[in-house]
């Protein structure tokens, strides 16, 4: 049975990608939906009842939850022809005055379960492949106030370049997807809702729909790194030529 496989299916973006995966992958019959809250999974999952959808409710920060998603793929011997890491989580705080146990979590999910889920599935992937990685346009420079999610993103930019290499001889495509601000509930849980920071409340807000459906296009074409907005790729374009000292003066959240 192909398989798409979807982390923080619930949440604004990750949701997104059913639909577009539906639309441009139609020969994918079974969606694995990963989040923790199993009732928003179980009511997400409802609307799509012509496919076989599993709900998994997974907090992929802890350990054992690794475990199990290993567990689950060695039973269901899945073909993945799809793989989206969208779960992820930021916080708008400075460093100093942070909760350690939050910015550790952070980097627990938007890191380290990002790359076991894809070292997990690789044996289980068909040779076409693709897989997407939800960094950000956040990742292309570091990020005062948002400093330990803007360092997880230049993370998952840096390992989905190295694999988007490594893994091209067994046809599987590998893309960083780096959208800007998109009005999801990550700001709220991130602690910065409307209001809070004038740059993100004036930077331009992408539409998550256009960045699933768009990404996903991308991937199939071998694309290394997504940026959909074009005023995000004038600031990634800014973040190889300028120096990032100077640009953080004006990347503050
Ligand atoms: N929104 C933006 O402005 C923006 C911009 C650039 C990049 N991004 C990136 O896009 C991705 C998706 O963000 P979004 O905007 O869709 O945020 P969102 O609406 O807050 O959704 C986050 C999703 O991740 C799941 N999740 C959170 N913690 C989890 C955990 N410990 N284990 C398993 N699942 C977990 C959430 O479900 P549960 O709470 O039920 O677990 C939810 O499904 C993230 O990687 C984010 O960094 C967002």
């Amino acid at each position: 049975m192909v398989t798409a496989v979807i982390t923080g299916a619930t949440g604004g973006l990750g949701r997104e990608y059913i639909d577009a995966i539906l639309a441009q992958y139609p020969s994918v019959d079974v969606f694995w939906l990963i989040a923790r809250d199993r009732e928003a999974l179980k009511q997400v999952a409802q609307l799509h009842t012509d496919k076989t959808v599993a709900a998994i409710s997974l907090d992929l920060a802890q350990e054992e939850s690794l475990h199990r998603f290993e567990q689950l793929l060695k039973e269901q011997n899945p073909e993945i022809k799809v793989l989206v890491n969208s779960a992820g989580v930021g916080k708008v705080t400075d460093f100093f005055s942070a909760n350690l146990a939050g910015q550790l979590g952070m980097v627990d999910l938007n890191c380290r379960a990002l790359t076991a889920l894809t070292r997990l599935c690789l044996p289980y992937m068909l040779d076409d492949a693709l897989v997407l990685n939800i960094a950000s346009a956040f990742g292309f420079c570091p990020g005062p106030r948002m400093s330990v999610y803007s360092a997880t993103k230049a993370f998952v930019i840096s390992l989905s370049k190295a694999l988007h290499d490594e893994l091209r001889p067994r046809g599987i495509k590998v893309t960083a997807v780096c959208p800007g601000p998109m009005e999801t509930d990550f700001w709220y849980v991130a602690g910065a809702p409307e209001g809070h920071s004038r740059l993100i409340d004036w930077l331009p807000k992408e539409s998550p729909a256009q960045v699933a459906a768009g990404s996903l296009r991308a991937a199939k074409q071998g694309r290394m790194v997504y940026t959909r907005h074009i005023l995000y790729k004038f600031y990634h374009l800014l973040s190889k030529l300028l120096p990032h000292g100077f640009l953080m003066q004006f990347t503050e959240v």
